[in-house]
């Protein structure tokens, strides 16, 4: 099978015709090439386990985690909807290619700078406020807040949703979807002492209301975290909607 793979910081792709078997994750694949081919390839993961968020790549257009999908996932995608994303390269036939996630500088092969997707999601604050009067007990938080918390909690901060949504590339200064989920998140959380103000650090043109529900961000987060739905909410109570 032909893995193709983009070099550097794009300038060129380099081939490798690998023995592998399509039971493989993408993660292996990679070690495979540089334990047996090329010591130089440069790829980031950690946690080889879907937790950490740093194998994010793209393999064969799609936005995915490279520890969590094997080689037949990406040459056999049966019907589950994908997104499919802008590429420099063709795909071998019968084979591979890999690239980094796009709208974030390249730093070399398969790596890339996160700073401008920290650097938004910091602005949101993305941490419980200290209260001015702490409670002589324990906050209790019912069943149902747990579960909704849990849709937004689960996010490992991969950066998939980013490089797949447009308006990250359209909207300069948009949060991003994962920062988007995580304010809304601390919306939420009724042990949050600054709930309400929390929604203003996004209520602007480039914040909330950026957003045009391509939908991207949920098809390709491996968490099942739904920005969309957050964003969604989060207007409705902007606009008095969820009181009615
Ligand atoms: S919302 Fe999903 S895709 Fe986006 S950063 Fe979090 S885990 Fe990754
Ligand atoms: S190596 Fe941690 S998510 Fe893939």
């Amino acid at each position: 099978m032909i893995v193709r793979i983009s070099r550097g910081r794009g300038e060129r792709y380099d081939d490798f015709d690998v023995n592998i078997t399509a039971e493989m994750t993408v993660l292996d694949l990679l070690f495979h090439i540089i334990e047996n081919i090329d010591q130089t390839l440069a790829f980031r993961y950690s946690c080889r386990g879907a937790v950490c968020g740093s194998c994010a790549l793209l393999a064969n257009h799609v936005p995915l985690l490279a520890c969590r999908t094997t080689l037949a996932k990406i040459l056999n995608p049966g019907g589950s909807p994908r997104v499919s994303l802008p590429s420099g390269a063709e795909i071998p036939a019968g084979g591979i290619l890999l690239e980094p996630i796009p709208r974030l500088p390249v730093i070399r092969d398969l790596v890339v700078d996160w700073e401008p997707f920290f650097e938004q999601y910091l602005k949101l604050e993305p941490a419980l406020k200290e209260e001015k009067n702490l409670p002589d007990k324990e906050h209790l938080i019912g069943k149902d807040e747990v579960r909704e918390l849990e849709r937004y909690t689960n996010c490992i901060l991969c950066a998939l949703c980013w490089s797949a949504c447009p308006v990250v590339g359209e909207v300069e200064g948009y949060p991003g979807p994962a920062a988007l989920a995580k304010l809304y998140r601390f919306f939420l959380d009724s042990r949050e002492p600054g709930r309400a103000e929390r929604m203003l650090l996004a209520d602007t043109d480039s914040g909330w209301w950026a957003c045009d529900f391509y939908t991207n961000c949920r098809k390709v987060c491996p968490r099942g975290v739904p920005p969309n739905i957050a964003i969604g909410k989060a207007r409705k109570h902007l606009k008095g909607e969820d009181q009615e």
